[in-house]
């Protein structure tokens, strides 16, 4: 499958650390730009444990070094990298490649 790069804010309205939600196909992506590593990150809006689509209201934290969003409803923390749950390593958040092209920055799914 191709894959479609879905343009989802400027680069430079993003605050770091905190989230925006945006609607990438079908999927909920919350993309967050981290004040540790100011790299960019697109994740599944959708907590997994409460099944609703609130992550890009998450807090962003740092747990040795890992940068993890933690979830407003339940507080579990899932890593941005990758999206394992370091509370629970069973589930895992969907995540999503990003870049950033003329200031704007696309996700793709
Ligand atoms: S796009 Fe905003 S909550 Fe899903």
């Amino acid at each position: 499958m191709t894959q479609q790069w879905t343009p989802v804010c400027e680069e430079a309205v993003l605050v770091p650390d905190t989230g925006i939600c945006a609607k990438v196909g079908d999927q909920h992506v919350a993309v967050f730009k981290a004040a540790a590593d100011g790299e960019v990150y697109a994740v599944s809006n959708v907590c997994p444990f409460g099944n609703a689509s609130v992550l890009s209201r998450g807090l962003l934290g740092d747990a040795n070094g890992e940068i993890y969003v933690a979830s407003p409803l339940l507080k579990q923390r899932f890593r941005l990298k990758d999206g394992i749950c370091l509370d629970d390593e069973s589930v895992t958040l969907a995540t999503y490649p990003v870049r950033v092209e003329n200031g704007k920055i696309e996700v793709g799914a």
